[in-house]
């Protein structure tokens, strides 16, 4: 059964104006949002941009909002979010955007790398104070 994407494109270096453009997707029970705009970037729109990499819910890369939701599109079963067999897809809306569904997560990353070493190491939580200090 055919589905519609509304999905949300902005490319800074041609577009003056972010739109959204509308896809139909071919779906089945098992279909998830990731296979839907796979989909879209293989027949209609190789230009759509978007990140993926684990496809099993690990990696977070596929993060975007999925009918105003934010959700893992790799796992994220398309049947069970749209409505009346249309979901609008956008990007994260907290990160600014680099084009269509891709965000700038410089400074999500940089955080990470500061938590990082604090799980990673054996350190007495008096020696992680210090070190938040310096
Ligand atoms: S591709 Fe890794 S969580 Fe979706």
């Amino acid at each position: 059964m055919p589905v519609i994407f509304k999905v949300f494109r902005f490319d800074p270096s041609i577009d003056s104006q972010p739109r959204y453009e509308m896809y139909e997707v071919p779906a089945e029970k098992e279909t998830t949002v990731l296979d839907g705009l796979i989909y879209i970037k293989e027949k209609s729109s190789k230009n759509l941009s978007y990140r993926r990499s684990c496809r099993e819910g690990v990696c977070g890369s596929c993060s975007m909002r999925i009918n105003k939701i934010t959700r893992l599109a790799c796992k994220t079963h398309i049947f069970d979010v749209l409505d009346d067999n249309f979901g609008q897809i956008e990007h994260l809306d907290h990160l600014q955007v680099i084009t269509d569904l891709v965000v700038d997560l410089e400074h999500f990353l940089n955080d990470n790398k500061n938590i990082r070493i604090c799980i990673n190491t054996n350190l007495t939580a008096d020696k992680i104070e210090l070190i938040r200090k310096t």
